[in-house]
């Protein structure tokens, strides 16, 4: 069955390397003020701050700053930077970094706005919706998350073990940067974990019940044969803008709605990293990387196969004449080679220096104490199960 579904993601996109003089017209249909936020420097080293401040003085703005934003942004970021918008009354937040910064700047964009603690946003207990947010404008670094096309957010709350995302239209960027030599920096690790997170958002929607858009699996097919013939190439030549600006606008397309064309079911595999992230503060890709493959064996079987069967044949070209199994798990060992041997990302937790003390906990809050209902329905212990295969 193909439902109904709204498509409307209003994000004006300045792709490519020559875009940067079109920030100042940008921001200034928002305002004066601008809070410029950013991670632990990445931007300073790679000359991009400079280029930012030099637009933003040529075009007369009043500039704060908010720096030292985490890998698995923390709440306290998000707390800091809500108060300076409100102390400084703030009229447009420009974000520049990964994921981390624009997913905090989002939620400090809320945050302004309202009078409790933007925890409250996320506490299970309360929840509160974002109902409004102060404009944004991102210029992203590093091709992963699609924080820059989509009006989510993850936090972290070092206190509480919890890592929560929420996804609130207010808070989708109005305008985002996306220049290919601006993560031509990004280390090969970064490249590998940015690479498993785009396959990641393609999957959670790839592998579905529901699969009637043919038009959008072989979009989606596309996408992940992009990702995985351009990564490798990224990795070996940082500077091949062939491979960046092909990562970039995948990572965009993975996870701005597009893919999902109606299709509501909820999300795995990304519920079960965000319990490793919390506790281990481990990086978000490669926590996906680790548990993808143990989660398609795990969802392998009579009712499930054919959709992996479409996946090795059209993504990983395997002979079709193959039995339905076979091809199902030559699919998936395909993956696995992809992500340890292509990529050379650690295929264990246990390589991680994570064993199974917590996993139950961490099942348990995954499930929100019921059940996952993905493409297969997982409980608290099926989840353990897929924690303990990536030991
Ligand atoms: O902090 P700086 O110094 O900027 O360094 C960063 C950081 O150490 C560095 N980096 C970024 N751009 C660079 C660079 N280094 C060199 N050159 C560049 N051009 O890379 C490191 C990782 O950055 P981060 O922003 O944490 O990575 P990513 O973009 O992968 O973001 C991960 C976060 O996004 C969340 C994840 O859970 C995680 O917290 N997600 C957000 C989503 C969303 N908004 O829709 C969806 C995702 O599924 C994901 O959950
Ligand atoms: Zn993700």
């Amino acid at each position: 069955m193909i439902n109904d579904f709204i498509y409307d993601i209003p994000v004006r996109i300045y792709f490519g390397k020559d875009q940067l003089s079109n920030l100042g017209p940008e921001l200034k249909k928002w305002g004066k003020r601008v809070l410029l936020t950013y991670g632990g420097g990445s931007i300073k080293r790679i000359g991009l701050y400079d280029k930012v401040i030099k637009e933003l003085k040529a075009a007369d703005f009043e500039i704060f700053e908010l720096s030292g934003i985490e890998p698995n942004p923390r709440i306290d970021s998000v707390r800091k930077g809500a108060q300076m918008c409100k102390e400084h009354k703030i009229d447009v937040l420009l974000a520049v970094g990964g994921g981390s910064t624009i997913d905090a700047t989002k939620f400090m964009a809320a945050g302004a706005l309202v009078d409790f603690d933007p925890w409250d946003f996320f506490d299970v207990t309360k929840r509160v919706p974002v109902k409004k947010a102060l404009p944004i404008v991102s210029i992203l670094t590093l091709s992963a998350t699609g924080s820059e096309m989509d009006c989510g957010g993850v936090i972290s709350n070092p206190e509480t073990k919890d890592k929560i995302g929420a996804m609130y239209p207010p808070m989708l960027p109005k305008a985002s940067f996306l220049d290919p030599t601006n993560t031509f920096t990004v280390s090969p690790y970064q490249t590998a974990c940015g690479a498993a997170d785009i396959l990641s958002h393609i999957f959670e929607v790839y592998f579905n019940v529901n699969l009637d858009l043919y038009m959008l699996d072989c979009f989606m097919e596309g996408l992940m044969k992009t990702v995985i013939k351009y990564t490798p190439i990224a990795m070996r030549e940082p500077e091949n803008y062939e491979a960046r600006a092909n990562l970039m606008w995948a990572s965009s397309w993975a996870i701005n709605g597009f893919i999902d064309g109606g299709k509501r079911q909820p999300w795995s595999c990304h519920p079960m990293e965000h319990e490793l992230s919390a506790v281990y503060d481990i990086t978000h890709g490669l926590g996906l990387a680790i548990l993808t493959p143990r989660w398609m064996e795990y969802c392998l079987d009579q009712t499930t196969v054919s959709r992996f069967v479409q996946f090795g044949i059209n993504v990983f070209g395997i002979d079709s004449c193959l039995e339905p199994m076979a091809i199902a798990h030559k699919a998936i060992e395909m993956l696995s080679n992809f992500f340890f041997k292509t990529l050379e990302l650690k295929s264990t937790l246990t390589e991680l220096g994570i064993d199974s003390t917590h996993f139950a906990t961490m099942a348990r809050k995954s499930v929100g104490g019921g059940t996952l209902k993905g493409f297969k329905p997982l409980k608290q212990q099926d989840v353990e199960n897929i924690y303990k295969m990536c030991l």
